[in-house]
């Protein structure tokens, strides 16, 4: 479920703020019924109408891309740097379900399904995200049991997570690790490193739940098909 307001201003037809003022003006109509309430729910099944017309909601679209390092995955950056949606040619208003780090590689959906993102971000609804992380040191057996079972962090503690490791360079002294969460704070993979004594140095998002990178390649994207959407949305619905 939406704000009303952001569903009408995702279709294209006003902003956010226009939006608003048409809804306080009663030219908003939900499912037959004015909505003068800004604040209204609503789902991406509702028939929204707008000063009389039918909102031409636009056609959903699901890609999968391969974010390479270097790339912001906020759909209009402060900086002028490069974002995840110059790497994509769409005509639809795409955006990022969750965040990967600028340094941070590897899948990353987008779409302009407001449920689905909202579905898959939503903490109550345990999504896995599976990590490789190369990180400093010698990562021990005691360092995976507290990925495993939480680590507190300033204001929160972690939820139970899957981790092993995958390798060790004597030479470099480095660690490999793959880290699955299902949480999706800032920079939350790092964190739980940097709490175990760890600085990740690499950092890849192998999976999103059954969802991982076969045959794409760093910088290059596919569109999920409609089996793939339906079982995202049991995924995150099941918990
Ligand atoms: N955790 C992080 O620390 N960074 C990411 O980009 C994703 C998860």
């Amino acid at each position: 479920m939406e704000r009303l307001q952001k569903v009408i201003a995702s279709s294209g037809i006003c902003s956010r703020r226009k939006a608003e003022e048409l809804i306080k003006q009663g030219k908003v109509v939900v499912n037959g019924q004015i909505v003068r309430e800004l604040g209204t729910k609503v789902s991406y099944a509702d028939t929204i109408e707008v000063n009389g017309k039918n909102l031409n909601q636009e056609e959903k679209e699901y890609i999968l891309l391969n974010k390479p390092r270097g790339v912001v995955t906020t759909t209009n950056d402060e900086y002028k740097r490069k974002t995840v949606l110059d790497l994509i040619e769409t005509d639809k208003r795409l955006y990022p379900i969750g965040r990967l780090d600028y340094d941070t590689t590897g899948a990353l959906i987008l779409t302009n399904d407001g449920e689905l993102a909202n579905l898959l971000t939503h903490p109550k609804n345990h999504v896995d995200k599976t990590y490789i992380a190369k990180v400093k040191g010698l990562v021990n057996k005691s360092d995976i049991l507290a990925l495993r079972t939480g680590i507190k962090m300033d204001n929160y503690k972690t939820s139970k997570a899957g981790a092993r490791i995958i390798s060790y360079d004597k030479k470099t002294d480095t660690s490999i690790v793959e880290i699955t969460i299902h949480e999706g704070k800032n920079h939350q993979v790092k964190n739980m490193f940097a709490a175990i004594n760890h600085e990740v140095i690499k950092l890849k998002r192998e999976k999103i739940s059954f969802l991982n990178l076969k045959g794409l390649k760093s910088g290059e994207y596919r569109y999920l098909n409609i089996k793939e959407v339906k079982k995202l949305y049991n995924e995150a619905k099941k918990n």
